[in-house]
């Protein structure tokens, strides 16, 4: 699956140094619920137990096929219905600000809703995190509510959580808008 600047594809075994040189990053995984990597086996054991088990892809920079980070589906730990998926997404930090999250979610909810066939797709911030605010914003999700105390992070910090969703329709009406 691809956009403009970037190409999506299934990770592999190969893609573990990449992935460990982004996920390193102290700012990274913290703000979407995952610890830094610590290693390139570490990487490996996510790649193999993860992202080849769930429906998620490398972010591929088309200009130097440089992977700057990851996008996908996961079943929604909030919600029973199986066909409600939640997005995810994260970025590398030197690629941050470029509009690389917000292109990648997009190819991402066009596959959902155009070929598999999912009636809402939903996506959730820490409160704190205004970058990732912004980007379900930019990507027209609607707002659903403010839900307290709502994860535990993986170093048992306690934090809310603010939740939105898109359903099928929302995509329809967002997408006959954008033609006009
Ligand atoms: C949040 C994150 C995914 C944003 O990625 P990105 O590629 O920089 O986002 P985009 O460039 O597509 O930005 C989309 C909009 O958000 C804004 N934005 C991005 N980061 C921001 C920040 N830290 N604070 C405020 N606004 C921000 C951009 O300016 C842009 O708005 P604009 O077009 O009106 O200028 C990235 O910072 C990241 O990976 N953070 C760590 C992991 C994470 O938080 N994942 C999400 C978990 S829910």
């Amino acid at each position: 699956m691809e956009s403009e600047r970037l190409l999506l594809r299934p990770f592999s075994l190969d893609d573990a140094e990449a992935l460990y040189q982004l996920a390193k990053d102290e700012e990274v995984g913290i703000n979407a619920g995952w610890e830094k990597h610590t290693s390139v086996e570490m990487s490996k054991e996510v790649i193999e137990n993860i992202f080849m088990k769930s429906e998620q892809y490398a972010i591929i920079l088309k200009e130097d096929s440089k992977i700057i980070g990851a996008v996908g589906l996961v079943p929604d730990p909030k919600r029973e219905n199986p066909d409600v998926k939640m997005l995810g997404y994260w970025i590398g930090k030197a690629y941050w600000r470029n509009g690389y999250a917000t292109e990648a979610s997009n190819i991402v909810l066009e596959d959902a809703f155009e070929n598999k066939g999912y009636e809402r797709i939903s996506v959730y911030h820490y409160a704190y995190n205004e970058g990732s605010k912004a980007v379900i914003e930019k990507l027209g999700f609607v707002y659903e509510g403010y839900q307290h105390q709502s994860s535990k992070r993986y170093d048992g910090v306690v934090l809310d959580d603010v939740l939105y969703s898109m359903s099928k329709e929302d995509y329809q009406k967002r997408k006959e808008a954008e033609r006009k």
